[in-house]
């Protein structure tokens, strides 16, 4: 039987990330031919995670530059993935999220007339501007696809909303779940030979990240003088950064954190140690998309340096909250957090409203079933409670 082709897009970390499961899932089945496409709108940070989960490209555009902008990332993702799906000739492309490289992928195999699954769909905060420039990003992807692969029933219900039909939807998790349930280990050795030594009995430990472009300027300025407060003002706090590679991140961050004896900034961590990391941490205090989804599955709360999120469940849940990016909120929300018992439990209780690790099993069913390979339609997610 002729295999179905199916190329997989991606360019970024969290895309490379939550796309990995999915490619070795595809992999594995005989039913599929699955072939690789980066734009390497990330170079380091996606090599990272391809190397971590042994994927190899078979397509690499190789577009990143120093401090690109969204027409570079755009255009040149756009053109080169036009040479890539004249090669590739297939079935099916899939994309992921809510980058630049999604909605380029997605746009590139609607004008080649070939099919779109889009995976992590249907997330949505409903302000254009925020996240910049993904809210549109998503959106755009979703108005181009032909299948929608949301991660919870949420996503769906937004989809339903704006007229997408409902038989092109299917609910899956989270394969950022998939990802968590084979890096996670209870016994670990961090190459990053700091975090093997830090007490995390002893010292409340709390993981940081912040990149995205809608808080860059002022409101990271901001963060990075909120996390001096929380630093200087309890001394049983440890402050682990990560520190994104744009440049308009790092210069800042070193610049503002650089040198204070409870703040450690780091460079990217690779996949399984930040996962790591997170699961024996006090507490996280992010921007990021990924880290509002794993860290609830870890029990580990979360303070969202945003001013909206497209991830509701974990907020209602109770484990994740929404505090912005004001000096003053940033140490007030962290102290209370640090101070206050009670407030700590009743948000570190783990939840799993983003899937059960098996979100890339159903998506690969979900493709055979609406290509006529299978009968069977695979079960959707359900969070269990
Ligand atoms: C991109 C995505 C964002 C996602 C983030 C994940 C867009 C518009 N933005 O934002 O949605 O949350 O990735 O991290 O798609 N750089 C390096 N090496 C790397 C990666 C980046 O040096 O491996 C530097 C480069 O100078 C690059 C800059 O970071 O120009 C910004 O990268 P870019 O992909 O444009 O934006 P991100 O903020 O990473
Ligand atoms: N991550 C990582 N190393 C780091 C920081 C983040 O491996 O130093 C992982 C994180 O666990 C999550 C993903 O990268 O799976 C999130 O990526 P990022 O924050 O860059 O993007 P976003 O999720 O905001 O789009």
């Amino acid at each position: 039987m002729e295999k179905l082709k199916v190329l997989t897009i991606f360019g970024t970390r969290p895309e490379a990330i939550k796309m990995a499961p999915l490619v070795q899932e595809l992999k594995r089945n005989d039913l599929f031919r699955c072939e690789v496409a980066i734009t390497a709108q990330h170079r380091h940070m996606l090599d990272q995670v391809l190397s971590l989960f042994d994927i190899e490209a078979d397509y690499d555009l190789d577009i990143m530059t120093d401090r690109q902008t969204l027409f570079d990332i755009t255009g040149k993702a756009l053109a080169g993935l036009k040479h890539v799906l004249e090669a590739a000739k297939p079935d099916l492309v899939l994309v992921h999220g809510d980058t630049t490289t999604t909605f380029a992928g997605a746009l590139a195999a609607f004008y080649m007339k070939i099919k779109v699954g889009h995976v992590e769909a249907g997330l949505r905060t409903f302000n254009k501007w925020l996240p910049f420039p993904e809210e549109m990003n998503r959106k755009l992807t979703g108005s181009l696809a032909d299948l929608h692969f949301s991660p919870t029933k949420t996503a769906r219900q937004n989809l339903l909303r704006e007229g997408v039909r409902a038989d092109s939807i299917f609910v899956t998790g989270n394969t950022v779940i998939d990802a968590l349930k084979t890096t996670v280990k209870k016994e670990f050795i961090f190459s990053t030979e700091i975090l093997n030594h830090l007490d995390f009995n002893q010292r409340k430990i709390i993981l940081v990240t912040a990149h995205r472009r809608e808080n860059l300027g002022e409101p990271l300025k901001n963060i990075c003088l909120g996390l001096m407060d929380i630093a200087d003002r309890n001394p049983e706090a440890i402050i682990i950064y990560p520190v994104h590679l744009n440049p308009a991140v790092r210069d800042v961050v070193e610049n503002m954190l650089g040198g204070h004896e409870r703040i450690v900034l780091l460079p990217p961590l690779n996949t399984d140690e930040m996962h790591n990391l997170m699961a024996r941490c006090y507490m996280v205090m992010t921007d990021s998309g990924g880290l509002q989804e794993e860290a609830p599955s870890l029990g580990k709360p979360v303070l969202v340096l945003r001013r909206e999120t497209e991830r509701p469940e974990a907020v209602k849940a109770g484990t994740v909250k929404v505090i912005g990016t004001d000096r003053r909120k940033v140490y007030e929300e962290a102290s209370r957090l640090l101070c206050d018992r009670s407030e700590y439990n009743r948000m570190a209780n783990a939840v799993n409203p983003y899937g059960d690790g098996r979100a890339s099993c159903r998506i690969a069913g979900f493709i055979l079933y609406h290509f006529g390979l299978t009968d069977e339609k695979p079960q959707e997610f359900e969070v269990q409670v």
